[in-house]
């Protein structure tokens, strides 16, 4: 039997059997009450750029754990208990990011028996994911087609193969929502008669700005993700 000291406290004894040594616990120095080894660790890749809305997987080692609890961290240092009772021999968890998500930064942990890991400053973006399938009239280059985004009517316009752009649906004069004129090819406000070109330029004010736009990704897989 061998002895190894780890610290004032702790004391590892190892069995050895042949060439292979085991680990068969832990005591403390003043109780010898067996103290199981344990291990928590994250494993996938980070950092991980997530979406509001949408699912993505943590995954982890775990040790002589039994259960771990989430919790998700709002503001400064204020970490709000996600989802416990995870059960830690699984090793993963589908976590859906809450929609609305306003940080650009999210920070996780994972805690359980006394161990935790953090993750923090994920790269988190509120966004609206959209399947282009459901929009016959993107299946052609320069069709627009009405969505919600974030709850708000919207307008996607196909530009290429693999790019949308997507019009703001508040007119630029007062915020009127505006609507597209398919059998015209522009957008009209209804409030004070202002137009817009399918490129969201002003045809006729008052509106005197372009409709707004908002950042869109490459198409993949026929979907496209729209941030806000
Ligand atoms: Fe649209 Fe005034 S709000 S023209």
């Amino acid at each position: 039997m061998l002895s190894y000291k780890l610290n004032r406290r702790q004391y590892i004894k190892l069995g050895v059997s042949g060439i292979t040594a085991t680990i068969l616990s832990a005591c403390t120095k003043d109780t010898g009450a067996l103290l199981l080894q344990k291990h928590l660790s994250l494993t996938g890749n980070y950092p991980m750029k997530v979406y509001s809305g949408e699912s993505y997987r943590l995954t982890w080692e775990a040790k002589n754990i039994l259960w771990l609890s989430l919790y998700l961290k709002h503001g400064i240092n204020d970490w709000q208990l996600f989802s416990s009772d995870i059960e830690a021999a699984i090793g993963s968890y589908d976590f859906l990011l809450p929609s609305k998500f306003t940080s650009t930064s999210l920070s996780l942990k994972l805690v359980g028996d006394g161990k935790e890991v953090k993750l923090t400053n994920l790269f988190a973006q509120n966004a609206e994911k959209i399947n282009l399938n459901n929009y016959p009239d993107l299946n052609t280059i320069g069709g627009i087609a009405a969505i919600q985004i974030n709850q708000e009517t919207a307008f996607l316009k196909r530009t290429t193969i693999n790019t949308v752009v997507c019009f703001n649906g508040a007119c630029t004069h007062a915020g009127c929502p505006i609507s597209y004129l398919k059998s015209q090819n522009k957008f009209n406000c209804p409030c004070h008669g202002s137009q817009f070109d399918i490129n969201g330029d002003v045809l006729q004010g008052p509106a005197s700005s372009a409709l707004t736009q908002y950042t869109c990704e490459e198409i993949m897989d026929n979907n496209v993700r729209i941030l806000f």
